[in-house]
């Protein structure tokens, strides 16, 4: 066998935004020629319209488009974008706050999209990064162990030591490349980072620049943004809150929150496209009917709520019971139902997902999930005109284990 074939790169399992939309992203360009921002790559409409989608109607390219600004930007190589494309929707929510987000992001100011776990927040940060300026990787994660460097700047310490300080040995963080880039960095959960490391934004975020100290004297000695640089943050209301963030910080943001999908019906589409997407990527048959779903997120809903669609009173675990959270137990049933077809039917694996959800915080949850199959799980069992699923969820009863 011949040794000096180059192998092919291995498949990513997660492609960034601006990869996985490319397509979109340069007809949008093309469709919307209009003004735009310094250093944005699309219109702020056609950032909102990337996002929210064109409600599923086709968009076709204005005469001549083919090959106009946004196609020249990704350069010879690019395919030119086809003549007319449904944006699909992404992000599920009101047109108005993706709005606001990108007015906010227009005007050079910092974004902070908090709320909830699993409402999305990094994934609309990702589409904002990779509509605006094609790149959603200047990421920097939020831990408790974050230091200020990972917000500035550190050194190669080879170099340092070999050539002492010097350009070549500076390693910038992804706030400090994206200002030099004119572009998006975003800052993941914030909130976890300690006070004092956090305010290494403030000034990056007033004085648009950020300062090397140690080649004072140099011509590099800061580093200043080029216009178009801004951040987006995402803060998670269960971490230590925002209301931990000092003033100063603060106030160089503007605030969203992102809340829970409002609409039954707009949540259960959700889940079903992207648990479909997620068997689609491992090549499995997706096969799970729309009554599970729809016991399923009206059980997520219930719960998240604590109320039901009937206007029943349901005791809410303090577990977070979130889309996201929605979207993984679905598709860990389509994939028992792919791989282990005809052993138990779908719906019988709903109790044991939900009681894995419920009980990642407190144990007393599990009690909170059986006083919900005593309440309203059995009452929509006794109405006759209820979907058979419901009676079906009743006797499965005694896998929540009393
Ligand atoms: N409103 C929504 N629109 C589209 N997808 C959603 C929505 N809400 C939840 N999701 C689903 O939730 C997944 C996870 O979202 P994401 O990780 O961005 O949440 P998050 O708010 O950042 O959560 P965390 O606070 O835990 O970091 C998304 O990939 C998507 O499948
Ligand atoms: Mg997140």
């Amino acid at each position: 066998m011949s040794t000096d074939t180059i192998a092919p790169p291995p498949a990513r399992q997660v492609e960034p935004a601006e990869r996985v939309w490319a397509g979109e992203l340069a007809f949008l360009a093309a469709y919307d020629g209009g003004p735009r921002p310094t250093g944005w790559r699309l219109t702020p409409r056609a950032v909102v319209t990337f996002i929210c989608g064109s409600d599923g109607e086709p968009l076709r390219l204005p005469g001549g488009a083919v090959g106009g600004r946004g196609a020249a930007q990704d350069g010879p190589g690019a395919a030119a974008p086809p003549e007319k494309l449904v944006v699909t929707r992404k992000f599920v929510g009101e047109r108005d706050q993706v709005e606001r987000c990108v007015v906010t992001l227009a005007g050079e100011r910092g974004l902070l999209l908090v709320g909830e776990p699993g409402t999305a927040k990094s994934m609309l940060s990702e589409l904002l990064a990779a509509a605006v300026c094609g790149d959603s990787t200047r990421v920097v994660q939020g831990t408790a162990g974050s230091t200020e460097d990972q917000l500035k700047y550190g050194w190669n310490y080879a170099l340092l030591l070999a050539q002492g300080p010097s350009e070549a040995a500076l390693v910038p963080s992804p706030v400090m490349a994206a200002m030099r880039a004119g572009a998006v960095a975003r800052v993941e959960e914030i909130t976890r980072c300690l006070p004092e490391v956090q305010d290494a934004l403030v000034s990056v975020l007033s004085d648009r620049r950020i300062s090397v100290p140690e080649l004072s004297g140099e011509r590099d000695a800061a580093v200043y943004a080029a216009p178009g640089f801004t951040v987006i943050a995402t803060a998670n209301l269960r971490d230590r809150g925002v209301s931990e963030m000092s003033a100063a910080l603060k106030r160089r943001f503007n605030f969203e929150t992102i809340g829970p999908i409002g609409d039954p019906e707009a949540e259960i589409a959700l889940v079903r496209d992207q648990a479909e997407a997620a068997l689609e990527r491992v090549d499995a048959p997706f096969a799970v009917d729309d009554a599970v779903l729809e016991v399923l997120v009206t059980a997520f809903r219930d719960l998240r709520t604590g109320r039901s669609v009937e206007g029943w009173d349901v005791e809410r675990p303090s577990t977070v019971m979130s889309t996201a959270e929605a979207v993984s137990v679905t598709t860990s049933i389509a994939l028992s139902a792919a791989y282990f077809p005809g052993d138990r039917d779908p719906l019988s694996l709903v109790p044991g997902h939900l009681i894995g959800v419920v009980r990642k915080d407190d144990p007393a949850d599990a009690d909170r999930l059986l006083a919900y199959w005593d309440g309203a799980v059995r009452r929509r069992a006794q109405d006759e005109s209820r979907a058979r699923a419901w009676r079906r969820l009743w006797e499965l009863r005694g896998v929540l284990g009393h």
